[in-house]
């Protein structure tokens, strides 16, 4: 089975997948085979440390653990998103199924784990790893997550790690990461009842914004979310009971479909006629906040990877969906297609781009710093700086600006982002209407998509939180809010 998002001329993932607010991402790797993990996880020595003589600097076929390292150092130190890393790392590709699935989880548990990992090594050693042995650091990391929280034996986290070590030439760091991980396989576990695990993850500003903004309760609750891998959330074009049936899947009161991460999607009931697509129950509402939208013009505005343009398209609506990157615009093309959906795609900056006449109805899902779907992308945290908060508020309101300017009088806005900060969220939207803007806020109600009352500011905004629907596995943060244009409808048609 193949997936169809890989770079042509690589193996293609064969795992399908699913991203926060896309869907049929590039890669896809959150979707695994249960069975072949956990026998990855638990007994996962690599053939060729069976093999070969692991004792010689002779470069050796990759493996999953070798592949892991390279792909922490790519996040954590040349800050390359997870997913483009990934993408870039040919030994990735060459990896068996089960051996990518593992690297990727092996980089997942590091990530999300980070915090922790770091405090119990650094409480076995004297002294800092010097910069140079920052490889050192990842591959003692590597061990930790695997010893501690993959339930791989001790014998084979231990001996795999000091192999690596020797592997890469750090022949005097062996006897280091030995001792380290040996004594953690003993002290870890009580060690890690002493930890506070939502705030050792989290980096102190976003603690600190998230406290600010929820109170202190809730960003735990928010960090405690993120420890886990998002289940699989796929919209359904229709016959929700039915499908739920066929997909062995529960039904959120959002109406999105929910199942356990796992398995081929293309394998699943209903791919191939594009019954449904992957997306996030949170990133399936904002598009449901048009109301009836048959026959009316839509512009989806930073349109890719789809998943909200797949919505208004299936709705009825005609839909021209812009988004800059070309690369990212083909995939919504090709999503689309699957879907059999049409719509008009156009590589176009939303800043300068118009439509030929002011349209009804505009989504813009504006580029954030996608704090709210860190379940999804643990590499998020690790990527993210309070500079990038600013900088992209700049670009949000330049594109609110733009969106405006592209609505005919009466017409509805909504806007979105996946972000926790409020600087991206209530405080764009309260600047917009501050500075006069023509639009007037619409708020919204819980009732319209099936969310609860608590999830609507004061403001009569949409903001959901990961550790919202708890009870069914959370849901990725975002913030919506919905804008209707000043003026008589009738005066531009
Ligand atoms: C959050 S993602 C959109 C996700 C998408 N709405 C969905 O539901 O699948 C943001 C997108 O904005 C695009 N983008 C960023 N700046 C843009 C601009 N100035 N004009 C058009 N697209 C832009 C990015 O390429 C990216 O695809």
């Amino acid at each position: 089975m193949m997936g169809i998002w890989a770079r042509s001329g690589l193996p293609l993932n064969p795992f399908g997948g699913a991203r926060g607010d896309g869907f049929l991402q590039k890669k896809s790797w959150n979707e695994t085979c249960r069975p072949a993990l956990d026998w990855a996880i638990s007994t996962h020595r690599p053939p060729a440390l069976l093999t070969l003589d692991v004792r010689t600097l002779m470069p050796q076929a990759p493996t999953a653990r070798s592949v892991a390292l390279d792909l922490i150092g790519a996040v954590l130190r040349r800050k390359r998103s997870l997913d483009d890393a990934i993408e870039d790392n040919p030994a990735m590709h060459e990896l068996a199924g089960r051996d990518r699935a593992f690297a990727r989880l092996l980089v997942a548990t590091v990530l999300r784990r980070l915090g922790q990992i770091d405090a119990l090594i650094a409480d076995c050693l004297n002294m800092p790893l010097a910069p140079r042995a920052a490889t050192v650091h990842d591959i003692l990391r590597l061990g930790v997550a695997q010893l501690l929280f993959l339930r791989t034996p001790p014998h084979a986290a231990v001996a795999t790690s000091v192999d690596i070590a020797h592997s890469r030439g750090y022949l005097s760091h062996k006897g280091l990461v030995n001792a380290v991980l040996r004594r953690l396989s003993i002290e870890g576990a009580s060690r890690i009842d002493q930890q506070d695990i939502p705030r050792l993850n989290t980096p102190d500003w976003l603690w600190q914004s998230w406290t600010r903004a929820y109170g202190e309760p809730i960003a735990r609750a928010i960090a405690a979310s993120h420890l886990k891998e998002a289940p699989l959330d796929l919209t359904l074009r229709n016959d929700a009971e039915g499908w739920s049936v066929k997909l062995q899947g529960v039904l959120l009161p959002t109406g999105t479909l929910r199942r356990a991460a796992g398995g081929s999607l293309a394998t699943l009931p209903g791919y191939t006629e594009g019954a449904w697509w992957v997306q996030d129950a949170a990133a399936a509402l904002p598009a449901r906040l048009f109301g009836f939208l048959s026959g009316r013009e839509v512009v989806d505005l930073c349109a890719a990877p789809g998943g909200k343009t797949a919505q208004l398209a299936a709705a009825g609506a005609r839909v021209t969906a812009i988004d800059r990157s070309t690369r990212r615009l083909e995939r919504l093309v090709a999503n689309l297609r699957r879907l059999a959906l049409p719509i008009e795609a156009v590589a176009a900056d939303a800043l300068t781009w118009r439509p030929p006449r002011p349209v009804d109805a505009v989504l813009l899902d504006a580029p954030c710093s996608t704090t709210g779907a860190i379940r999804r992308h643990p590499d998020v945290p690790h990527l993210k700086a309070p500079n990038d908060v600013l900088r992209l508020a700049v670009v949000q309101d330049n594109l609110l600006r733009a969106a405006i300017d592209m609505l005919r009088p009466g017409g509805t806005l909504i806007y979105c982002t996946c972000s926790l900060e409020p600087e991206e969220g209530p405080e764009r939207i309260a600047g917009l209407l501050g500075a006069g803007a023509p639009v007037v806020r619409q708020a919204i109600d819980p009732d319209e998509i099936g969310v609860r009352p608590e999830w609507i500011t004061p403001e009569g905004d949409l903001r959901t939180l990961p550790c919202h629907f708890a009870e069914y596995d959370g849901i990725d943060g975002f913030f919506c809010a919905r804008l209707v244009k000043d003026g008589s409808p009738a005066s531009n048609r």
